[in-house]
């Protein structure tokens, strides 16, 4: 068993690591952006495959590297995992059809309900004592389901029929156009002192540094990391100001 994951603010992170935990302590845990990611795939059958719900849909990047990589996926066991600051019908399911289209043998899908990520945004925003709570109860839900998993029971959570007609039809055509591709809207702001911070956290490696300020390139897979972890607050790109700077780690 591997986990493998993306994720923006750590909500993804933690819930992969805590369910392959619960399952198989030997177990590698590799974030989708590092470079063993294809070796690690190929050496091991089942995988648990994790990554935020944004749009109610799979980030590109996700969908990108599933395609590029379809080769990989003939005969695999994949348990997806989709994280969501509200809701998503079949969040899991994104992933799982691609998977299944490339040969993959789906698992089941888990739908975990975490604080919000969009930094720049007021929207969906917690006190940190709600935002506690809400990974209680993930953390709680997750226990349960490992303990089903091991009794050979998988949760089908966004995977149905049902969940892709509620998920396309009450949502994803709505947002459709959010996610067709990758984005070249991240703003960044004079308050950036070009620490390089952003240009190493960023999974799609969009950013770089010149003449001592960050300039953001098309690729934005809109993970929020950097937004979440930029020292200075310079950056956004749904909104206008970073209204909290969301982290899994500032709540647990
Ligand atoms: C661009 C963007 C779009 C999002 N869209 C949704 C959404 O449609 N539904 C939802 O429930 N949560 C949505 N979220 C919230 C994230 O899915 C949620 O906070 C997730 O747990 C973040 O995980 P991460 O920290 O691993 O990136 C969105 C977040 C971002 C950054």
């Amino acid at each position: 068993m591997i986990g493998i994951y993306l994720s923006g603010t750590g909500n993804t992170k933690h819930c992969v690591e805590k369910i392959v935990g619960l399952l198989d302590k030997t177990a590698a845990i590799v974030p989708l952006e590092s470079a063993d990611v294809i070796e690690q795939i190929k050496n091991n059958d089942t995988i648990i495959f994790g990554y935020p719900t944004q749009f109610s849909n799979a980030p590109y990047m996700v969908r990108d590297f599933i395609r590029e990589n379809c080769s990989l996926w003939k005969n695999k066991k994949i348990l997806c995992v989709a994280t969501m600051g509200a809701f998503s019908g079949d969040g899991a399911g994104c992933a799982a059809r691609l998977f299944k289209k490339y040969g993959a043998k789906i698992l089941g899908g888990v739908h975990i309900k975490m604080p919000d990520s969009v930094c720049d945004s007021k929207l969906l925003k917690k006190s940190s004592e709600q935002n506690r709570e809400i990974i209680r109860q993930a953390d709680k839900k997750i226990e349960c389901i490992a303990e089903q998993i091991k009794r050979g029971k998988y949760p089908k959570e966004g995977i149905t029929q049902i969940a892709h007609m509620a998920g396309l039809f009450g949502q994803r055509l709505w947002f459709y156009k959010k996610t067709a591709g990758y984005t070249d809207k991240l703003k960044i702001s004079d308050g950036c002192t070009g620490c390089e911070l952003c240009v190493s956290l960023c999974p799609m490696k969009n950013i770089s540094v010149k003449n001592n300020r960050a300039a953001a390139g098309g690729r934005c897979t809109m993970c929020y990391r950097c937004i979440s972890l930029c020292p200075q607050k310079a950056i956004t790109l749904l909104g206008d100001e970073v209204v909290e700077q969301c982290r899994y780690e500032k709540y647990c």
